[in-house]
């Protein structure tokens, strides 16, 4: 195994990247779009990070990887650091044990629709699938907004832009953080496409013109492969798929990311949902035009199987129940609960109090009552039941995990009934799959069952950026004090660490209530 080392200066830089608009992003070493990140399984990666932003503090992400042993390493500021601030470095260092297709993007409120969001790629050199394809493609898509995040949501907030209290509708969408993408491709060969979808709202659904993909892996976890016409990818959500290309053909072919407008309260005039890319077999030959949004069934993603056939977790041990509401309260402004409560960033990080407090660590109490936490012991199964009491589609996100999706209903079932008779267990698949963003359907529910081997402070939150500016946020605390022991093990948090939380005048011991 390698070690890969990345210096990333994180600034301001001017991009146009739909041809409409130019606006400050948020680049690194001066570039935009920024690098992707490309490792081999058991790498270790080290990113010293500089932060030259100047008005804005950040952090960084890796979405879907565990951080075994590494918590402190998992990015989420005010849950296991400090955000870094302006003029602060601060460096990431952890190992990556697992194969496929992440990304990484800033995890301080709102931000990385602002540009701080690249591909993650884990190549495998044991991957079940490596003799069925030639080489790999690598394609992102992301709504994009005009604005900058911090006015969309103060407007947001202020119910300015959207009197509805209604999340921002994007002005494009982007692939490969372009609107004008051409991937080379040859005939008579077999591709592995991996799609990942980094906007900060819209679900796309992709389909390529006249070519059949094979799914493979979704969010980390490789498939018994199964055919595709079209597939949606919620934010955050992740798909590996085979495409053969044609052995012959004198034309160029399209493909599409097109954006769910059922999740917008409005579309505003000569809003264009999709982004086309070409498929280019012959670089003299026309752009194909872009097609239509054809009559695709979408891939139903809870019909796939884990290649390793992982049996369902029938007992378990350890029941969460998170009741999902949107509202506008007397303020005005728009809030997001679980359980009635929204989430409020702690003073302290939860990881620091969970350092501090000793015996203590293991009552949610110390955590505050605005992190909405709950305690895990370590080693149990833990089954996530999510009601939808909102009429919205919500991508559901866990750190630290990837969970398998027990059930999931369709719009408007209403809560889940865990007595419903026959029992409902004899309705979950047996080797049900497993991913780490799985979406909730309008006013329907879901159940999530893992099992809590990874000590640590991990999130669970709606990857709808509004969203998590909202407060549709849960913080799970697994195995407190095996988390103690593991970071005193370490020597503690690294200075660096605890300096971010110095200059910005952040205590890093007590209790987060206080
Ligand atoms: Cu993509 Cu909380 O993360």
């Amino acid at each position: 195994a390698a070690v890969r080392t990345y210096d990333f200066d994180i600034g301001w830089v001017y991009a146009n990247p739909d041809g409409l608009a130019t606006r400050p992003v948020i680049g690194i070493n001066g570039q935009w779009p920024i690098p992707t990140i490309s490792v081999t399984k058991g790498d270790r990666v080290v990113i010293n990070v500089q932060n030259s932003l100047g008005n804005e503090s950040t952090s960084l992400h890796f979405h879907g990887l565990y951080q075994n042993g590494t918590t402190h390493m998992d990015g989420p500021a005010s849950v296991t650091q400090c955000d870094i601030p302006p003029g602060q470095k601060f460096t990431y260092d952890f190992t990556i044990d697992q194969p496929g297709t992440y990304w990484y993007h800033s995890h301080t409120r709102g931000q990385y629709p602002d540009g701080l969001r690249g591909p993650l790629i884990v190549h495998d050199p044991d991957s079940p699938h490596k003799d069925l394809y030639d080489e790999e493609i690598v394609l992102s898509f992301s709504d994009w907004y005009h604005e900058l995040m911090v006015p969309l949501i103060q407007r947001e907030f202020l119910n300015i832009a959207n009197p509805s209290g209604a999340e921002p509708v994007p002005d494009s969408s982007l692939v490969n953080e372009t609107r004008d993408l051409k991937v080379k491709i040859e005939p008579g060969k077999t591709y592995l496409v991996r799609m990942i979808n980094m906007g900060a709202f819209a679900g796309q659904y992709v389909w390529f013109e006249d070519h059949t993909m094979r799914v493979v892996e979704v969010d980390g976890v490789y498939t018994e492969p199964q055919d595709a016409d079209m597939l949606y990818l919620t934010a955050a959500q992740r798909y590996s798929v085979l495409l053969t290309t044609k052995t012959e053909t004198d034309r160029n072919y399209a493909f599409v990311g097109s954006m769910d407008e059922e999740l917008f309260d409005v579309i505003p005039d000569g809003l264009n949902p999709n982004v086309t890319g070409w498929l280019v077999y012959d670089d003299s030959k026309e752009k194909p035009d872009a097609q239509e949004v054809a009559e695709f069934e979408p891939f139903d993603d809870f019909t796939l199987v884990p290649q390793d056939k992982q049996p369902i977790f029938d007992k378990v041990d350890h029941s969460v129940r998170l009741d999902l509401k949107m509202d506008v309260l007397n303020d005005g402004l728009n809030y997001a609960f679980f359980n009635d409560r929204t989430y409020v960033h702690p003073k302290v990080p939860t990881l620091y109090t969970v350092l501090s407090t000793g015996a203590n660590a293991t009552n949610p109490i110390v955590y505050g009552t605005n992190t909405n936490a709950f305690v895990l012991e370590a080693n149990q199964v833990v089954e996530i039941i999510l009601n939808n009491d909102d009429d919205g589609k919500h991508p559901f996100h866990l750190h630290g995990h990837n969970f398998q999706v027990v059930h999931r209903s369709d719009d408007d079932a209403g809560f889940y009934i865990p007595t419903a008779s026959p029992p409902p267990s004899d309705s979950f698949p047996s080797t049900p799959m497993r991913r780490d963003t799985v979406l909730l359907n309008p006013n329907g529910n879901l159940v999530l069952r893992f099992r809590s081997d990874n000590p640590g402070v991990w999130l669970f939150h709606c990857h709808i950026e509004w969203h998590v500016v909202s407060g549709l946020t849960a913080t799970f605390v697994e195995a407190p004090l095996a988390i103690q022991s593991q970071l005193s093990s370490l020597g503690g948090i690294p200075d660096d660490h605890l300096a971010a939380c110095k200059a910005a005048n952040v205590p890093t011991a007590g209790n987060a209530a206080g």
